[in-house]
């Protein structure tokens, strides 16, 4: 879709696709990557022809982390000025359904892009991990954050302190990720996945990826308080009576996002 050197951006139907494309360095995240990476979200959360998205890393690998190369030499006030992991908010900022496609390695902040998203798919390859603790730094793009909010204290800390590596089976049985799938399968799976996203009511799927994402972040009461709000809104939109009408009239919906 447009010349990106680090990225490919791809669209099937209503689901976009972008593939990070540094394999020679397993995919890490510099922030060339990143700035392209942001700038394909921004334009498929624009799009009005796409539901949903795949992000993914190809076949071999997702992403081994943020590109020490790039870091090694870097100062404190330098990563402050240039905030590093602050310009990889347009990820958390995609407002439609996103799928993690996951195969080898999602190391440090390649984990940590993966938590970003919404659902995550994962080949049995996959392997989660933070290993930043082995570098002499702690994860920097939401690591520390998510994970214990997602699996627990306990397998945070392992995974932390230790560096310990999570096997896609592990990941499932601790609820990391949706799927687990062969390998050559992932993208596919996570392809099929995203278009069945997108077929649902658009802005639902908007508000409900928006409340539960609030629900990681706020007191109970507040939460209800926002859900309710969503709730009612869509009573304003077109899709609501469409839903419902169909329902009654025994028919499938056309939902139109509106
Ligand atoms: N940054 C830059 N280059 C990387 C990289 C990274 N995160 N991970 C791998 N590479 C490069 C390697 O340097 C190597 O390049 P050369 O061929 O030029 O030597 C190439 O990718 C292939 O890697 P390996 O030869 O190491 O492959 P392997 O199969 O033997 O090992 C691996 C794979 C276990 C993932 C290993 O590459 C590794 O440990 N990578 C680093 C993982 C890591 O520490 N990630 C955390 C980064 S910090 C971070 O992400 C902070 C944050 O929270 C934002």
């Amino acid at each position: 879709m447009s010349d990106y050197q680090h990225v490919l951006v791809e669209r099937e139907g209503a689901v976009g696709r972008v593939t990070l494309n540094r394999p020679q360095v397993l995919n890490a995240l510099s922030p060339a990557l990143v700035a392209e990476l942001s700038d394909a979200l921004r334009s498929l959360d624009a799009d009005p022809a796409v539901g949903a998205a795949v992000l993914t890393g190809g076949d071999r690998v997702f992403a081994a982390g943020a590109d020490i190369q790039d870091m090694a030499e870097r100062g404190a006030v330098e990563q402050l000025l240039r905030d590093q992991t602050g310009r990889w908010a347009a990820v958390t900022a995609f407002a439609k359904p996103l799928v993690a496609a996951v195969n080898g390695y999602a190391l440090g902040g390649g984990c940590e892009l993966a938590l970003m998203c919404d659902l995550i798919v994962a080949g049995d390859s996959a392997r989660f991990g933070q290993p930043e603790i082995n570098l002499g730094i702690i994860p920097g793009a939401g690591g520390t954050q998510r994970w214990p909010r997602t699996v627990g204290k306990y397998v945070a800390m392992e995974v932390m302190l230790l560096g310990t590596h999570i096997s896609a089976q592990r990941a499932y049985q601790l609820g990391l990720v949706n799927r687990v799938v062969p390998a050559e399968v992932t993208v596919r799976v996570a392809m099929e996945i995203a278009a069945q996203l997108a077929a649902k009511a658009p802005l639902a799927a908007r508000l409900a990826k928006e409340s539960i994402n609030r629900s990681l972040e706020t007191s109970l009461s507040e939460g209800l308080a926002h859900e309710r709000k969503s709730f009612y809104f869509l009573f304003a939109s077109e899709d609501q009576k469409e839903g419902m009408r169909a329902f009654l009239e025994k028919r499938r919906p056309e939902f139109k996002g509106r």
